[in-house]
């Protein structure tokens, strides 16, 4: 199976959805790794409770290269050949993506092209958008903007906040991430 590399920074929801598809006979991908920036995110426990190998690495008083030479060299280690952001709130370096080009994807709470950044579903619902969703996209030096694998859609309810928002989108991150991811390393 294709070994993939996931890097997290929190919650960790989307990396255990792909954990879980991983772990069905027929998925063409492999966890070979859990790594985070924070060394307390939960989904580092929840990974390792789960017989994953994890990996921690605080970029705190350190230079930029010197943090991202260490998650490389973690990734690499554990035999990545692929990378997934799932909920990685640090921007990758030109040097790092360059690296590993057309090898790292990344899922996003909108639909791309639309909500770059922070703030997606708020940002939805402020314009009168009919319905938001979720992107999975390749990771280029522009954030957000590399060519966009798949998507999902979620209409937006009357009165809908974007903690309720999220949460219907989550869902569909969810069964999204795993099958994109899937196609990816097939392909
Ligand atoms: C997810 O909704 C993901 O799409 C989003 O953060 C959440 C992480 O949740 N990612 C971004 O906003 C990337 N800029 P998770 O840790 O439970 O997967």
């Amino acid at each position: 199976k294709h070994p993939v590399g996931v890097l997290i920074s929190g919650r960790g929801s989307n990396m255990a959805a792909l954990v879980e598809a991983s772990r069905s006979l027929d998925c063409p991908y492999t966890i070979a790794i859990v790594a985070s920036d924070k060394p307390d995110a939960p989904g580092l426990a929840w990974a390792a409770e789960h017989g994953i190998v994890t990996f921690a690495q605080s970029p705190k008083g350190m230079p930029k290269v010197e943090y991202e030479a260490i998650i490389d060299a973690a990734l690499r280690d554990a035999g990545a050949k692929t990378i997934a952001l799932a909920g990685y709130m640090r921007l990758l370096s030109d040097a790092f993506v360059a690296r590993w080009r057309g090898r790292i994807i990344n899922i996003h709470p909108s639909l791309l092209p639309k909500y770059k950044g922070l703030d997606t579903h708020g940002r939805a619902i402020a314009a009168g958008d009919e319905s938001a969703g979720c992107s999975v996209h390749i990771v280029t030096e522009e954030l957000d903007g590399g060519a966009v694998l798949g998507q999902a859609e979620v209409p937006i309810e009357p009165g809908d906040t974007p903690e309720r928002l999220a949460e219907r989108v989550l869902e569909k991150e969810h069964i999204l991430y795993p099958k994109v991811l899937a196609e990816f390393v097939t392909q």
